[in-house]
């Protein structure tokens, strides 16, 4: 099955501020979007279960992701940073679902720093570069100067996911 979308928005989010991005990305590139689920939380996933994770570096179990991911051309990957690298439920997302991505993109939210090395570390575990990445500190996000950041990222996207036709 061939999706309407040529562009899919994965993300996970435990408190919400990467899912407001995920959505406000997906709304300006007409993407479709999935929030990747953390299987063993009913509710949001506490900071002591996330501090944990992140600390022993397991990964938890999520809820299977339906979409037909390789029949997208771009699926872009958002995560909120936990210590430098990406949250629990997105690093297991990389294990299951890496081998069948085609080409990606990164965003993160975070509090101030370790974008650089979560999207290192995304790449690493995927074994291919993004084709573009972004990063949303609380500072830009509180303020709202990072919708600058977000529709330049989406239009740098859009060219990605609608490249001119060949000459
Ligand atoms: C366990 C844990 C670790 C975190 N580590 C970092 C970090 O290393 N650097 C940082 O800038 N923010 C860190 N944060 C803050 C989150 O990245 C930030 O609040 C993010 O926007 C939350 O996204 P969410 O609302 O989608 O879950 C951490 C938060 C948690 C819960």
């Amino acid at each position: 099955m061939t999706p309407a979308n040529r562009t899919l928005i994965v993300y996970y989010s435990r408190s919400g501020t990467t899912a407001r991005i995920g959505h406000a990305l997906a709304q300006r590139l007409g993407a479709d979007e999935v929030t990747i689920q953390d299987q063993r939380a009913q509710g949001r996933v506490s900071v002591w279960r996330a501090a944990l994770d992140r600390l022993l570096n397991t990964s938890p179990p999520i809820a299977p992701i339906t979409a037909p991911l390789e029949n997208y051309d771009l699926i872009v990957l958002g995560t909120p940073v936990w210590g430098g690298r990406a949250a629990a439920p997105m690093r297991r997302f990389l294990k299951d679902y890496g081998a069948r991505l085609p080409a990606v993109a990164f965003f993160c939210t975070m509090g101030g720093s370790g974008a650089a090395s979560t999207f290192e570390d995304m790449q690493a575990r995927l074994g291919k570069p993004p084709r573009a990445s972004c990063s949303f500190d609380a500072r830009a996000l509180g303020t709202g100067s990072y919708l600058d950041a977000l529709d330049r990222f989406a239009m740098q996207l859009n060219g990605d996911a609608h490249p001119p036709p060949s000459r």
